[in-house]
């Protein structure tokens, strides 16, 4: 029986393509020492990613939490305080670093399915009083991974920029899943991000290249971020290896992303009747359940879907995640459904 595996999408295997342009940019000669900026692909990819995000300048690094922190610390100073959604990315799941290494503090506040209200973010400006941290940035999750795949609209993203902007503030965006937002409004990605200072994407999950992210922004933030990935130890030789599936990605998986938010859709679509079961309609790729007044738990819910060879990550928070991605077709949407059915009845 296939493996169902709906962790993450970050479990995405490279496709064949991705491996002939790994061998192809090789057999070219067209790796080099990527730290002296000799390697022919990753300036390729860097030069494309940099077209496609609207902004002057970008860099590959080696995952999306190093591209946070990266653009993080690029363009704060220790002790500073950063606004961020009580339940990004960049709060909960980056161990903390923000803060052990980079010193920051961070400020969370409550969002609207992922989204900080500028009146939110004015309310938790600190005054430009020395008994205060000073607060210079807020980060914006599109799409928003624990709101269920959330998309926040250009014109939400123009409204928090506006504000931060007014006092002040730089703005980040962790835009992990940004095409899958552009791709579920059906705008360029760009839109998404004309006026936040810095963005981070991922190569590495629904576009299903096997490493890294870019990070975006001007030339002087790049400049900046060339010197902090370096302290991070993300400054890595012959990454053309890395930059050749993440070109493919970029040209090839933007528009598929389309066929996961799809089939997350349909299988919404085919469990929601289900009684006890709390689920909202998907906006992408993501999927939480939440069982209410059912006999079953998180986590036993998980563990009989492993024997049925669908692997799900149970207990995420008190919900069980479900991430539509490029391994998983219709039929398997079928066999996902019947079994949830099964389970929770
Ligand atoms: C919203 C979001 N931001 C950042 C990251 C970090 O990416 P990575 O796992 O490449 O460090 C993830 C990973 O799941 C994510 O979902």
């Amino acid at each position: 029986m296939k493996n169902i595996d709906l962790r993450s999408d970050t479990i995405t295997q490279p496709t064949d393509e991705m491996i002939e342009a790994i061998v192809n940019a090789h057999n070219a000669g067209r790796f080099g020492d990527d730290v002296i900026g000799e390697d022919e692909v990753v300036n390729e990819l860097q030069e494309k990613a940099a077209k496609i995000l609207g902004k002057e300048a970008a860099l590959l690094v080696t995952s999306g939490t190093q591209g946070n922190l990266i653009s993080l610390f690029a363009q704060t100073r220790r002790g500073d305080e950063i606004v961020v959604e009580d339940r990004s990315h960049t709060f909960m799941f980056e161990a903390g670093a923000m803060a052990s290494i980079g010193g920051l503090y961070p400020k969370p506040v409550k969002g609207e399915r992922g989204y900080i209200l500028p009146e939110t973010l004015k309310s938790v400006i600190s005054p430009d009083d020395a008994h205060y941290a000073k607060t210079s940035m807020v980060v914006i999750e599109n799409t928003h991974n624990y709101a269920g795949g959330a998309v926040i609209r250009p014109e939400q993203v123009k409204a928090l920029a506006a504000m931060a902007h007014d006092h002040g503030l730089k703005v980040h965006c962790d835009g992990a899943r940004l095409f899958n937002a552009a791709i579920a409004l059906d705008i360029p990605a760009k839109k998404l991000i004309e006026d936040v200072d810095s963005v981070q994407i991922c190569l590495s999950k629904g576009l299903s290249a096997p490493v890294g992210s870019i990070i975006a922004g001007t030339k002087e933030f790049i400049y900046e971020s060339h010197r902090t990935r370096k302290k991070l130890g993300g400054g890595m030789r012959q990454a053309g290896i890395i930059a050749a599936p993440g070109i493919v990605a970029l040209e090839k998986m933007v528009d598929r992303l389309k066929d996961d938010h799809e089939n997350a859709k349909m299988l919404y679509n085919k469990i929601k009747d289900i009684p006890n079961l709390v689920i909202e309609e998907p906006e992408t790729n993501i999927l939480f359940l939440g069982l209410q007044n059912l006999s079953i738990s998180q986590m036993k819910l998980s563990e009989e879907l492993a024997k049925e060879n669908i692997k799900v990550y149970g207990g995420y928070g008190v919900r069980t995640r479900i991430v539509l991605n490029r391994m998983v077709d219709r039929d398997d949407i079928e066999r996902i459904s019947l079994a949830l059915e099964r389970l929770l009845k």
